[in-house]
């Protein structure tokens, strides 16, 4: 294995489960430290004591990133662990497959929190740690960040506005020496797609031009683009939506 992430210092949200998890076993084995932040404690404590038993070094944090000073406190405990960040992943993420009309304000507004606010105030208490040291961000946004979706119009627009946050952002602070980037996966077998079962009566072409493969992807296939787009292998991608959905966008 690489040791891409030797001296480095990563903090990965939604490391308890799927792509996050893979991101944040991949980068402690290629040399990271990494805190593993999550809202399911139990999840993010098995993700980090994993890194340990590897040989790498990762903390657990059970934090909710819909909540700004929880993602401020997030990455406090980073630094004051280990003296600075160079990667900030979030990869954490809330969805699900409603009718555009079923859609409730709870909901709606839970999507944001936790797809956009939280990537937002996560980068903005980020932001001096990677300057300081030429880090990088890497967002984990979607198909959906690329496309119109059917039966996902808040999943959609949550997913659009963080391409828009990484785009932004990636202009502002480009000339600065530091990348932000936007990984797009498509259906990739982890347990959020219990949340995407297709809703009565949907009109399945719509869903069905989602797939052009009978599978879907695995969190390493991900966890691969994410950990690349992260190293100084990309040194010059910056701004970037890189689909990894098997041509989903494509079609
Ligand atoms: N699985 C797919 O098909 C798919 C496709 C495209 C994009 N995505 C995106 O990929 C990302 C990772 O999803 P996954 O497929 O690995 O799902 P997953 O369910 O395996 O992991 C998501 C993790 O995020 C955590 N999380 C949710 N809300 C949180 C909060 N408020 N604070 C902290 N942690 C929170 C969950 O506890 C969970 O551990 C998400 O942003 C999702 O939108 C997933």
């Amino acid at each position: 294995m690489t040791q891409r992430f030797s001296g480095k210092i990563a903090l990965v949200t939604g490391a308890a489960s799927g792509m996050g998890q893979a991101t944040a076993l991949r980068m402690g084995r290629e040399g990271a430290r990494v805190l593993c932040a999550d809202i399911n404690g139990a999840g993010v404590q098995a993700t980090a004591r994993a890194i340990a038993d590897a040989g790498g070094e990762a903390l657990a944090a059970t934090a909710d990133i819909g909540d700004p000073a929880q993602c401020r406190a997030l990455v406090d405990q980073a630094v004051q662990a280990w003296g600075g960040l160079d990667m900030l992943c979030n990869v954490a993420g809330f969805g699900g497959l409603t009718p555009m009309q079923a859609e409730t304000p709870e909901t709606w507004q839970r999507m944001f929190a936790v797809n956009v606010h939280g990537p937002f105030y996560l980068s903005q208490a980020a932001l001096p740690h990677l300057l300081a040291r030429r880090g990088n961000i890497v967002n984990v946004a979607s198909t959906a960040g690329l496309m119109g979706q059917a039966y996902m119009a808040a999943y959609t627009a949550s997913k659009h506005a963080l391409v828009g946050l990484t785009r932004a952002m990636a202009v502002e602070f480009g000339r600065q020496g530091i990348r932000i980037n936007a990984v797009c996966p498509g259906g990739t077998a982890t347990p959020f797609l219990q949340h995407f079962t297709v809703p009565d009566n949907a009109a399945l072409d719509l869903i069905g031009r989602l797939s052009l493969r009978p599978d879907y992807a695995a969190p390493e296939d991900i966890a691969n683009m994410i950990c690349f787009v992260a190293s100084a292998e990309a040194e010059f991608v910056n701004g970037s939506l890189i689909s990894v959905d098997g041509g989903v966008v494509a079609a």
